[in-house]
């Protein structure tokens, strides 16, 4: 049984896709063990507690140093013993105790055809909106595992989606969200929980 641990930081729309699809059966031999947010109000916490999953919210302001706040999020996440950490939509830097702890073991999924619209400031909508000032015609999503950088670790699945005439940056977001990251998330973790994919 692969035991993952989910961190979120808003609407949790790649949480619900995990839930969907191990409730389902689509993703084998996996159980959720925990959901964890950096924001207290973020709707992801409403759908990790609608599936019954343990879940914690913590949030950097309620500690006096960003040492303690690392040392809490550990602490959490060891606490579920997570063989694999995916990060789905978690918009706070990984402590670097944190990365060595799970190298190999922690993935995340990013809204961009990697190397193209990643990197420090490229999240969410901005993603979409730069992709579209570039006049791309391809974009998609990546699913690739955390190292020390940001978005610079080795990737594992990506999928294209079509950019189309019209398209403003949230028909894009949805488009991705639809076509890619909802699907190739959760056969990420589907190939990781029977073996096609190695962690470590
Ligand atoms: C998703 O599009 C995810 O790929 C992106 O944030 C969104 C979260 O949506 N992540 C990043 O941009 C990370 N660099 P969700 O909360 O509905 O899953």
């Amino acid at each position: 049984m692969l035991r993952v641990a989910v961190c979120v930081s808003g609407g949790g729309t790649n949480l619900q896709a995990i839930i969907d699809a191990v409730s389902c059966g689509e993703i084998k031999d996996t159980k959720i063990v925990g959901v964890f947010s950096n924001n207290p109000g973020a709707y992801a916490l409403k759908r990790a507690e609608e599936a019954g999953i343990d879940n914690c919210a913590i949030s950097p302001k309620d500690f006096s140093s960003r040492e303690e706040f690392n040392r809490a999020f550990l602490d959490k996440l060891d606490e579920w013993d997570p063989d694999l950490v995916v990060l789905a939509g978690f918009l706070v830097i990984i402590p670097k105790e944190m990365i060595s702890r799970y190298r190999g073991r922690m993935i995340n999924i990013h809204p961009s055809l990697i190397p193209s619209f990643c990197g420090t400031g490229y999240y969410g909508l901005k993603v979409h909106e730069e992709a579209l000032k570039k006049g791309v015609k391809v974009t998609g999503a990546t699913v690739h595992f955390v190292d020390e950088g940001t978005d610079t670790g080795r990737i594992i699945a990506q999928k294209a989606v079509e950019v189309q005439d019209g398209d403003t940056p949230e028909i894009l977001q949805k488009r991705v969200m639809e076509q890619a990251e909802w699907v190739l998330l959760p056969r990420v973790i589907n190939d990781i929980a029977c073996g096609n994919i190695k962690l470590g």
